[in-house]
């Protein structure tokens, strides 16, 4: 294990992709710094003896003082309205702490645009244009839709043996699984020499979501079956839900860029050629996530 220059931070590594990013390089032989804003949940979700520091994201000057002596930042937060500002935060903190290197993992080509019609598409371009001119090394990662989004979908699953969500059941899309978004950028940050100044868009091959119920009826012995709702329906459902304003927005901004094809496009062979194996498919993350949905 490497301490000192060559140490990697891993910011978010309490989240789905970050803790995937912190076991791939434990499994690579580095002790990565897990930069955490909960102390509790990094005992919980990571190894015992992982190497913790907490700043929020909000806090540039914790952060600063976490990421000392760091030299590669893998950065991987949660998506919310402020999310562009407070990865800023991570970029001049890194860059402050005198780190050499960073891993972004941002949104999808289409979503991630000055233009994009939700704050989280408009932060992460703000965000990958300030790591491009920060002067340090990068690589922007471009992962497809993460398969875990249906697990909003486990009430309807149990309950009502349906998915219903706002893409067309042949539209063809993208998935990935968050433990191959951040496997991804365990290799990448670690191997910085090969990727720097790279964008690489990854995931599963392309499928469906009614391949994904499919993929459910089968685990779980019993037909979901998928249906395509309107957009209308789709809103009238999250607002059902309680879900802020802006979520429901980004969400139903996905569903329209899907729409036209914004997430169609399928890069399985990035993962193939940087973690050595085949993504994992929706068929396995289903049979690994079958007691959410049981
Ligand atoms: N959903 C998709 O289909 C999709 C597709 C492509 C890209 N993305 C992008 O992927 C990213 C999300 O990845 P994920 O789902 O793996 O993340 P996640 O599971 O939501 O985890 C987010 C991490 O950020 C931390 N965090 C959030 N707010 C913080 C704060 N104020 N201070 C310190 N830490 C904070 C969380 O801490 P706690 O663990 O304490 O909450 C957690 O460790 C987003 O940028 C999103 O836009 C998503």
């Amino acid at each position: 294990m490497k301490n000192g220059g060559d140490m990697i931070a891993v910011v978010g590594a309490t989240g789905n992709s970050g803790r995937a990013a912190v076991k791939e390089l434990r499994a690579l032989g580095e002790n990565p710094l897990c930069v955490v804003r909960n102390a509790d949940k990094a005992k919980d979700v990571l190894s015992a003896d992982a190497r913790v520091a907490v700043a929020e994201v909000t806090d540039r000057a914790s952060l600063e003082k976490a990421l000392k002596g760091v030299d590669r930042v893998f950065i991987v937060t949660g998506h919310n309205p402020q999310s562009g500002e407070q990865q800023l935060n991570i970029v001049e903190a890194a860059k402050a702490a005198g780190a050499k290197f960073i891993v972004k993992v941002s949104g999808g080509a289409s979503m991630a645009t000055a233009d994009s019609e939700t704050p989280v598409g408009r932060g992460h371009h703000m965000v990958e244009q300030a790591i491009r001119e920060s002067g340090l090394g990068w690589t922007i990662l471009r992962p497809g839709l993460f398969m875990r989004n249906v697990l909003a979908q486990a009430a309807l699953i149990k309950n009502d043996s349906k998915i219903a969500l706002p893409f067309a059941p042949d539209l063809p899309l993208s998935f990935v699984d968050t433990r191959d978004v951040g496997a991804v950028g365990a290799h990448v940050v670690k191997n910085a020499e090969r990727y720097v100044g790279k964008t690489i868009e990854y995931s599963g091959p392309a499928s469906t979501y009614a391949a994904f119920a499919r993929d459910f009826s089968a685990v779980l012995g019993r037909t979901i079956n998928y249906i395509g709702v309107t957009f209308e329906q789709a809103e009238a459902a999250l607002k059902a839900r309680g879900l802020p304003d802006w979520l429901i927005n980004h969400q139903l901004v996905i569903a329209r860029l899907a729409a036209n094809g914004g997430f169609s496009q399928a890069h399985p062979q990035p993962i193939r050629d940087i973690l050595g194996r085949e993504p994992i498919l929706t068929r396995q993350f289903v049979e690994d996530h079958k007691a959410a949905f049981s």
